[in-house]
């Protein structure tokens, strides 16, 4: 698949558009958030290591009653990154600053939940997802699914490479600091009582870090000592406020022994427990106000970031779209995901395909898997461009007549995008005369450029990772062809020959004046031929 990812699309990004796809950025942050489990879930799933929510990677048995979760520290890892911000000179906040190891060290991150988490959410950081939207997406992911209620989701969160200024509220602060630092963070009294509560409806206090809190040892239903916040410490419940109302509260931070680092004692009852007894009454409105606060912490990014619209799934969604020129045969291979659906009523589905002489052709799909997300609120219905006995087979094309776009027929109803069609581009693609070996190179590529296109550029894409995990694009030129070499009557090649024989490249191609990419991420492992 070719994407459009020009200059002046990117600027698009961040204004009020709604998501059309093609659209690189969002359609891998809407695959992330919406594609938890089952089928097509793109290498690392943040849902598993949630799942259970008493699951905690970093015991070295895996043991279930360490008392601690990775849900846990998901949640607490977001909420460090964001509570540097400060609002009036708009420093700090969401931008990943907690994943570098000079802002763990401070006194105001003890513990080791910012590693713990670094070590997995970090995973599904990607050209398009930076490490503030995979850690954002992490807390996000633990919260809907050990129960929560459904956040709203942005993306485009920017990486710093250098640590924030200070400012996570400490226990042994006194009230009027705690409320100044929640100020300084852009949000109310009020506010704070809530985003504490529904912070710590989740976890507790290690005994190791914090030991002048918790002073139990050798708790049985904790082998990592943790004091938990409250009775239910991996689901997310109004229980942080209606055992604190109730009375019955073992939370260290409003019964500990040192009353000092009685932070949310101090915190909740600092409205005479107006805002906690509403939480305690309702589960709903404790929910519906979470849902509000979260989103808004995880929006908390420094000034000139721009976040994208909330991303919404989109109700017909292909995937794993990608074109191969193969001698006289073009191969579109591609999925398409039906949102909300169930297999017990997959509806029927047709794919539409339009070419550059105006025909559409079209094929019945089938049915091939499901996949959940959000705690299993939802589910979606998958098809194969060509699926049969033998697997998701390319649908094979007229390399003249090309492929301009798609559209979908779901139970009888086009579904097109409003008139717009699923654009693809096939300017340019790889072509299956690469070849691997031949020393000294480890191999040649070659792109299958369409006839009368004539890109000024054609490149390898590599993706490139500074000394502090931020990613880029680095891009390798080929040499234009001195002498155009057919490899049908509609494309002819661009070739290079390349020495490292582990790179992992996308194909991109200027055109115009504008970029675009493909998305399958190619290796030389996989060219069949030998040089
Ligand atoms: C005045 C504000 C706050 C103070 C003083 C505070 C303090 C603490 C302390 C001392 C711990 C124990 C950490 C450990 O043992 O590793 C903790 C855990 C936690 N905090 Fe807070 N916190 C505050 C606000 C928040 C907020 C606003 C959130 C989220 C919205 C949050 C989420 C968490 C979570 C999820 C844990 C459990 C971590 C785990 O069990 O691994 N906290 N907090
Ligand atoms: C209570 O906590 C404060 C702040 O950590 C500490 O300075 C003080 O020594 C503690 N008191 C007791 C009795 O442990
Ligand atoms: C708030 O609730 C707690 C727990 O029930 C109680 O100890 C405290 O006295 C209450 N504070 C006010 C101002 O009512
Ligand atoms: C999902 O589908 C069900 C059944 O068709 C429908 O009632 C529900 O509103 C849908 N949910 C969303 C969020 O679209
Ligand atoms: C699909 O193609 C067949 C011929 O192959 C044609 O009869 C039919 O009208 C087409 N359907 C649509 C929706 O274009
Ligand atoms: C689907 O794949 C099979 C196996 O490669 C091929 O024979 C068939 O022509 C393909 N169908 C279409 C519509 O391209
Ligand atoms: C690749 O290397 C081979 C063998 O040295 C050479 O014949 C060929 O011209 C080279 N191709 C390109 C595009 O540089």
């Amino acid at each position: 698949m070719v994407f459009r990812l020009a200059c002046g699309t990117l600027a698009l990004l961040g204004t009020a558009h709604a998501y059309v796809w093609p659209s690189p950025q969002l359609d891998a942050l809407e695959a992330l958030r919406f594609d938890q489990v089952g089928f097509n879930t793109i290498g690392i799933t943040l849902t598993s290591f949630v799942q259970p929510c008493n699951l905690f990677l970093f015991d070295p048995t895996i043991n279930p009653n360490s008392g601690r979760s990775d849900a846990a520290d998901w949640i607490r890892t977001a909420y460090h990154d964001a509570a540097t911000h400060n609002i009036r000179d708009g420093t700090g906040g969401m931008d990943g600053s907690i994943r570098l190891v000079a802002e763990q060290a401070r006194a105001e991150n003890a513990g080791n939940g910012f590693s713990n988490t670094m070590g997995i959410v970090l995973a599904v950081v990607n050209r398009y997802v930076s490490n503030a939207d995979a850690i954002a997406l992490g807390a996000l992911i633990a919260i809907e699914t050990c129960g929560g209620p459904e956040i709203a989701f942005r993306g485009g969160r920017v990486d710093a490479a250098l640590p924030n200024t200070p400012g996570v509220p400490l226990p042994q602060q006194d009230l009027n600091s705690h409320i100044a630092i929640f100020a300084r963070q852009g949000f109310t009294q009020t506010e704070m009582i809530g985003l504490v509560a529904c912070g710590h409806t989740f976890g507790g206090v290690q005994h190791s870090f914090f030991p002048n809190i918790v002073n139990v040892l050798a708790d049985s239903t904790s082998t990592d000592n943790v004091a938990h916040f409250d009775s239910t410490p991996v689901s997310f419940d109004n229980n942080v406020a209606a055992e604190y109302i109730a009375g019955t509260t073992k939370n260290p931070l409003v019964v500990g022994f040192n009353d000092t680092t009685n932070s949310d004692k101090r915190i909740f009852g600092s409205d005479g427990n107006a805002t906690m007894r509403s939480f305690a009454n309702s589960p709903d409105h404790f929910a519906s106000t979470c849902a509000n606060l979260f989103a808004r912490m995880l929006d908390t990014v420094p000034r000139g970031v721009e976040l994208t619209e909330v991303i919404k799934p989109l109700p017909v969604k292909p995937a794993s779209i990608n074109l191969v020129m193969n001698g006289d045969t073009l191969e579109l291979t591609g999925l398409v995901r039906l949102w909300n659906t169930t297999q017990a009523a997959a509806p029927t589905v047709s794919l539409l395909w339009h070419d550059h002489v105006g025909h559409t052709g079209n094929t019945t799909l089938n049915f091939i898997s499901t996949s959940s997300s959000t705690g299993g609120k939802y589910s979606a219905t998958w098809y194969g461009f060509n699926s049969t006995v033998f697997g998701n087979m390319p649908l094979l094309l007229n390399p003249v007549d090309g492929v301009t776009g798609l559209s979908f027929v779901v139970n009888g109803v086009l579904e097109n995008q409003g008139g717009l069609g699923f654009a693809v581009q096939d300017a340019f693609m790889l072509s299956q005369t690469s070849c691997q070996g031949g020393v000294p190179y480890a191999g040649r590529v070659d792109v299958a450029v369409r006839n009368g296109v004539h890109p000024t550029r054609v490149y390898l894409e590599q993706v490139v990772t500074d000394s502090v995990q931020r990613i880029s694009i680095t891009e390798v030129d080929m040499t234009p062809p001195l002498h155009p070499v057919a490899v049908n009557s509609a494309y002819s090649l661009w070739s290079m020959n390349l020495t490292d024989g582990g790179m992992i490249f996308t194909i991109g191609a200027e055109i115009h004046g504008i970029k675009y990419s493909t998305t399958e991420q190619l290796s030389f492992f996989e060219f069949a031929t030998a040089c």
